[in-house]
């Protein structure tokens, strides 16, 4: 595919991306997508701009999520995500395991909530846990829950046309997004926890399409830049930060890559809600033809997203469910 790259000489700076154009279909959305292409290609993350999520929002979450956190811990346990067949709920600090050692922050995994009675567990479908008498917490994190499938489809046709595909190219493959959202506290580390603790989350890709992060101010995210190096993701006020997945990895045959990032050891407590903005459970992800030819063969077979969710679900939480 004979698409020219700008190649930054400097892999110093994440780009930040005004997307208002996405929000408000203007016509120069082509430009748009040049500069998400050549942020994919040079990053795999960028902070986006004038997203059109409410300043106000955005205020209520981290006090909303640090009010869950100051429970004592029989409170949040009561939640605990091996209470749920579907990973949902709670996992207190260090029992996430990632890059051969545990990980320094408790969080809370939400997803597509279905009633009960729709509830399938086999396809990962079923109730949140949510705790009792938290209802600001609830309330704040559904209405999060909205604005990020709306934002996640903005920024998913933004994608489309960074890869010179139709604007909505990818949107019947998410129309049920099958998505998750994870609020995250990463406390000061103490030295005397007995485990073997590596860093606030150990590096990893991120398995999914793409990433949305809202964060408070105390920051720790690292990205690896393309000359290897460990690189600090600063806090920009009134951005987000996107990452894309392993998913558009393998749609787009490796054109664009997933980026390995990291959360070092905080010095003071970082609160954070990744969203996980997704395909539909059913969608099989293949390498699109336009990244393929004679000379760059599929580098990956087909995919069923939602096979590959219990198979990378089970591996992180081995304890919890035998399906
Ligand atoms: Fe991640």
């Amino acid at each position: 595919m004979a698409i020219t790259i700008k190649k930054k000489s400097n892999l110093d700076e994440i780009p930040i991306i005004d997307i208002e154009p996405l929000i408000d279909n203007a016509n120069i959305l082509k430009q748009t997508g040049k500069k998400i292409r050549d942020a994919c290609k040079n990053f795999g993350f960028f902070y986006i701009k004038n997203h059109n999520i409410p300043k106000s929002h955005i205020d209520t979450l981290i006090p909303a999520i640090q009010n869950f956190f100051n429970l004592p811990l029989e409170d949040k346990i009561k939640i605990h995500i091996n209470n749920s067949k579907i990973f949902r709920g709670y996992t207190p600090l260090g029992e996430e395991f990632t890059d051969n050692s545990y990980d320094w922050h408790e969080c809370v995994d939400f997803g597509l909530e279905t009633k009960k009675n729709d509830s399938n567990y086999r396809k990962l479908l079923g109730p949140n846990q949510w705790p009792q008498g938290q209802d600001n917490f609830r309330k704040v994190l559904e209405m999060h829950w909205d604005l990020m499938i709306k934002l996640g489809k903005k920024i998913t046709q933004g994608l489309a046309i960074s890869l010179d595909l139709s604007k909505d190219y990818f949107l019947p493959f998410m129309d049920k997004s099958h998505s998750y959202m994870r609020v995250s506290h990463y406390p000061p580390y103490n030295n005397s926890y007995k485990k073997n603790i590596g860093e606030g989350i150990g590096s990893h890709i991120d398995y999914g399409f793409l990433t949305i992060l809202t964060q408070d101010t105390i920051g720790g995210l690292q990205i690896k830049n393309q000359n290897d190096e460990w690189l600090n993701a600063p806090i920009i006020p009134g951005t987000l930060l996107i990452n894309i997945g392993h998913m558009i990895q393998r749609w787009s045959n490796n054109y664009y890559k997933a980026t390995v990032h990291r959360v070092i050891l905080p010095k003071n407590n970082r609160y954070s809600i990744p969203f996980f903005f997704e395909p539909n459970f059913d969608t099989v992800v293949s390498p699109l033809e336009k990244f393929c030819d004679k000379d760059n063969r599929p580098h990956y077979k087909p995919l069923h997203f939602g096979d590959y969710l219990i198979d990378t679900f089970k591996n992180s939480y081995s304890s919890i469910i035998d399906y």
